[in-house]
């Protein structure tokens, strides 16, 4: 016997049989890696039409807006003195402005300090002098007691502002600065002290103005630095009393003496700045509400405004009530550090939709991984490649292998096409976290098509729901998913459990490496980087550590439910405790046996099945002499189900069948042929009892014996794709057959099953007749010379030639072999076996050669005779006139049937008392035959109680 075959050469034989069956696939295969392509191609037609609606010349603006982050900042009309750092001639550079609109978009990491600046209204264009009113800043104030808010208001303004050289922005803070300039939401610094805009700061004093001041403010932005210096012109604050609230709303909301329309709008000549209502407030309660300039349109607000208002009123509370020493400064506002925003205007259809596309196109991968392996469950591809020696890991290992390709494959060309093409979404996420992602998602589905896998049994079925699933899944993730995402409120421990399901867990990932393209990642350009997974809205990280779980734990589950589904093993679902159960010593058992035996009494009538039962006992006790089958009370019961009965499908077989026999097995359907076979090859385990296989157990040394067996199951379970000569060399490396042994063993098996001329043995098995495809089935059952082989009903379903070439190879085969053969066909048991068995409800009728058989049961001659009705009686009389011991085996409307023992008759006889009788009544037909096997079979099948006896 051969040795079993290692993992490497299981997997070698299964790795080469695929290569060969992918090569016949290549059209399905550049199919489906096309498809990313050709989506790709898609969504670029889109942007590219997108892009060429979009007016041009507002990208022109985008990309001015792209370079205004770029440090210096180049605009028409900036100062004359930072022209040489800028490249275009036209512009000048102007480090220190930002516009508005680029202070949105542009990283803004370390921002600028300035003073905080009330917000005045000033009647502009008439401001000329010291003592203009004009140039007043008018504040309203009201409250309970006037006295108080008076007092405050004397000390809320001071007079002095020294410049501290090194401590401008503490010297500042000292005295109130206003500006008539708003503060946009987003700001890089306040242009009220930007270049553009000098001489619109004020400070705001008690009493009549007197000095003006200026101050050098230094700025430092990247590498840039630069000083600015900045004019303070001073401005008298006017506070004025007003009985009440009602009054200040009336004078700041109506028109004031002084105002004059311009152009349709009103100009405020002497117009107030600020309102105070400082309510019930004294020394105990501070309580003031107060409005500030343009409060009433809330579009204008400015929060950082305001906040100068609300310190210059505790400040003066605080000295009201502590002194004049007390100062509460209000040293600077800046902006918040920001990340880059990209620009705004351009509609990036790639990443947008990319989502939803995205998610379609690695999903896509699910049905055909599931799809491959139901098809290889449905047609029992992987049963018979386990009858044949092909271990569960190499199975495992080469199949997860060749999809893990594919899907790498797959993946590899989607990133690379969409790459090429210059989408963002691609080309700007890091490509490392890209291959992590993905190749811990093609994982984890492969490893759920395994598991789905086992749920399938028909890939029609399969292939429906598969679809399916990825449609909805695609737009579930897209249309629904994104909302509980974006949404605060929902808890995050519920987004998890949603992204457990695989599919969401995709589209998070996608949908994660399309935020970073938009928003941008912390260094503020856009696209994901590793330090990237660290932000706590990041759900990469998270996505990733589920995944990698689920996989093991989809992988492991669909290896269980494999090996408990599967009827390849047929394993019981607590398989893996099996270690842990006290394995009973064969001597112990045999000791059982022969307490058994009582059950088998009621066969005490079948000689010959007693005396097979007698050799079998008699060869376990010389374990020296080599058999090739040795079937030990073998049993098999299906525990019964619905409350039905145990079914005991084969009751204590006992059978030897040495090397060079042929063994037929006869029996109805359902007589449990079928379970002894499936015992034999390994698909189930006996109950009890054991068969040896050249001394080899099947309980315990199937793997052993795959090796030294052949199977040719009752259909074909072929490759439609693969060749004659492709299954055989996949069978013989199976059969650790190699180099020039395997390529002769095939040459022979082609030859002698007449497989090899007219290039038959090349073509494709699909394109094979019912013929050819039961030799190539016998061809393979016979490869790497099998000691013992079991066939199924070989010739079912052949033309009487292809079933006569047939026998003769079964004929050449089985001389030095064991052959252990089921059939319906009478004439193929009588002319291919040595031994016939009659197999009838789990236990075996009778056993011996057919021509035994025939002489035992078939003694007789079978007389059929046709009547009218009334006549049966009289066909009944004649034949026992003729033979008193004849029975009548079947009867049916005028036709009887009758055995005639062949001692008691003879054929003249019949002959003579037919002719006699033919004159009394009509026959309408009739016949004399001699048994055959078919008889046998019938009588032996159907049981004696079947028959009547005459007498
Ligand atoms: C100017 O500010 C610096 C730093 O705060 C301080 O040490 C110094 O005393 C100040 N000078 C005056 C004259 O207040
Ligand atoms: C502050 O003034 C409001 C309006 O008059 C008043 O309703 C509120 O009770 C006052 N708060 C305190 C603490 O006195
Ligand atoms: C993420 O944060 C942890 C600790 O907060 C730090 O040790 C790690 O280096 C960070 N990783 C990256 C990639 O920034």
């Amino acid at each position: 016997m051969s040795n079993p075959p290692t993992f490497f050469t299981q997997a070698n034989a299964l790795l080469r049989k695929n290569l060969t069956y992918q090569k016949r696939h290549v059209k399905t295969n550049v199919r489906l890696v096309l498809f990313p392509v050709i989506l790709i191609l898609l969504l670029f037609a889109l942007q590219t039409a997108l892009d060429i609606l979009e007016n041009a010349a507002d990208r022109e603006d985008d990309k001015k807006k792209a370079a205004a982050c770029k440090g210096c900042v180049c605009v028409h009309d900036g100062l004359p003195q930072y022209q040489d750092k800028c490249p275009d001639s036209d512009k000048v550079c102007a480090p220190q402005f930002l516009p508005p609109d680029d202070a949105e978009t542009c990283p803004i990491w370390n921002p600028l300090e300035w003073p905080p600046l009330l917000e005045l209204e000033i009647g502009y264009g008439f401001c000329s002098g010291n003592n203009d009113t004009a140039c007043n800043v008018t504040m309203l104030f009201t409250g309970t007691d006037q006295s108080f808010g008076e007092s405050l208001f004397g000390t809320m303004f001071p007079t002095n502002l020294s410049i501290n050289e090194s401590d401008i922005m503490g010297s500042l803070a000292s005295v109130v600065l206003g500006t008539q300039l708003s503060l946009p939401s987003a700001v890089f610094l306040d242009q009220a002290l930007s270049v553009y805009t000098s001489d619109t700061i004020y400070q705001l004093q008690q009493d009549q103005c007197k000095v003006n001041s200026s101050f050098s403010f230094n700025f430092t932005h990247g590498d840039s630095k630069w000083n600015q210096d900045v004019e303070v012109k001073c401005t008298q604050s006017l506070t004025l009393w007003r009985k009440s609230f009602s009054d200040i709303w009336d004078e700041v909301k109506g028109k004031n003496p002084g105002d004059y329309t311009e152009g349709g709008y009103m100009v405020h000549n002497n117009p107030i700045s600020g309102a105070f209502d400082f309510l019930n407030s004294n020394k105990n309660i501070y309580n003031v509400s107060f409005l500030t300039y343009k409060s009433d349109n809330r579009r204008y607000i400015s929060m950082s405004r305001i906040t100068r208002s609300v310190n210059m009123l505790s400040n003066a509370f605080l000295k009201f009530l502590l002194g004049n020493g007390t100062k509460m400064l209000f040293d600077f506002i800046e902006e918040m550090p920001k990340p880059a925003s990209p620009e705004t205007g351009r509609i990036d259809i790639t990443t947008l939709l990319g989502g939803l596309f995205y998610t379609w196109v690695i999903l896509q991968l699910f049905p055909v991984i599931l799809i491959s392996l139901v098809y290889e469950k449905q047609h029992n591809i992987r049963i018979m490649m386990k009858m044949h020696g092909l271990g569960d890991g190499a199975y495992w290992l080469i199949s997860y292998g060749y999809f893990l390709a594919i899907s790498m494959l797959y993946m590899l060309c989607f990133v690379l096409v969409g790459s090429l093409f210059g989408f963002a979404f691609f080309r700007e996420n890091d490509y490392g976290i890209q291959f992590v992602f993905y190749f811990t998602y093609v994982n984890l589905q492969i490893a759920l098509a395994f598991l789905v896998a086992a749920l399938f049994s028909n890939v029609k079925t399969a292939t429906v729901t598969a679809y399916l699933v990825v449609f909805g899944t695609g737009l579930l993730a897209a249309f629904l998913f994104p909302s509980f995402v974006q949404n605060d409120l929902f808890p995050r421990k519920w987004v998890i459990v949603m992204e457990l399901y695989p599919g969401f867990a995709l589209f998070r990932g996608l949908y994660e490496f399309a935020e970073y393209i938009t928003d941008g990642n912390s260094s503020g350009t856009p696209g994901m980087r590793w330090q990237d997974l660290n932000d706590s809205t990041n759900g990469m990280k998270q996505i990733l550590n589920i995944m990698s779980i689920e996989w093991i734990v989809f992988l492991l589950v669909a290896y269980y439910l494999d090996q408990v589904s599967s009827s390849a093993s047929g394993r019981s679902p607590l398989f893996f405790l099996e270690g842990f159960k006290k394995k009973t010593p064969l001597s112990s058992q045999k000791a059982n046996m022969s307490m058994q035996g009582s059950r088998v009494l009621d066969q005490m009538d079948k000689p010959d099945v007693i005396q097979e039962r007698e050799k079998v006992e008699q060869l376990l006790l010389e374990p020296a002499i080599n058999h090739g089958i040795v079937c030990n009370e073998l049993k098999k019961v299906y525990p019964g189900r619905d409350g039905n009965s145990d079914k005991e499908a084969v009751r204590g077989l006992f059978l030897a069948v040495p090397q060079g026999e042929c063994f037929g097995m006869l029996g109805p359907n359902g007589a449990g042929k079928t379970s002894f076979i499936s015992m034999m090859i390994g698909l189930t385990k006996p109950t009890s009892g054991t068969a040896y296989v050249k001394g080899l157990d099947i309980r315990t040394d199937m793997n052993g014996l795959y090796t030294s067996m052949g199977v040719c199951p009752q259909h074909d379970l072929l490759w439609e794709r693969l060749t004659g000569r492709e299954h055989l060399l996949f069978y013989g490396r199976l059969k650790n057959l190699k180099g020039s042994a395997l390529t002769q063993a095939v040459e022979d098996s082609l030859k002698s099953l007449n497989l090899f001329n007219g290039g038959v043995a090349d073509k494709q098995a699909g394109k094979y007749s019912g013929g050819m495809k039961r030799r190539l089935s016998v061809a393979i059952s016979l490869i790497g010379n099998p000691s013992v082989v079991y066939m199924d009903e070989p010739s079912t379903g052949l033309d009487p030639a292809s079933r006569k070439r047939l026998w003769d190879v079964i004929k050449t085969a089985k001389q030095d072999r064991a052959v252990i053969l089921t059939t319906h066909s009478m004439e193929e048991a009588e002319a291919l076996c040595d031994r016939l068995g009659i197999f009838v409800d789990g236990s075996l009728q009778c056993i011996g050669n057919p021509k035994e058989l025939k002489a035992r049961y078939g003694g007789s001659y079978v007389l059929t005779m046709t009547t009218s009705l009334e006549h049966e009686s009289d066909v009944q009389n004649m034949v026992r006139q003729l033979c008193p011991n004849a029975k009548k085996v079947y009867h049916i409307s005028g036709t009887q049937k009758f055995e005639l023992p062949k001692e008691e008759v003879r054929i003249a006889d019949v002959f003579g008392a037919v002719d006699f009788a033919k004159r009394n009544f009509t026959i309408s037909a009739w016949g004399l035959a001699d048994t055959t096997m078919e008889d046998v079979f019938i009588k032996v099948a159907g049981g004696n109680h079947h028959t009547q006896n005459l007498s």
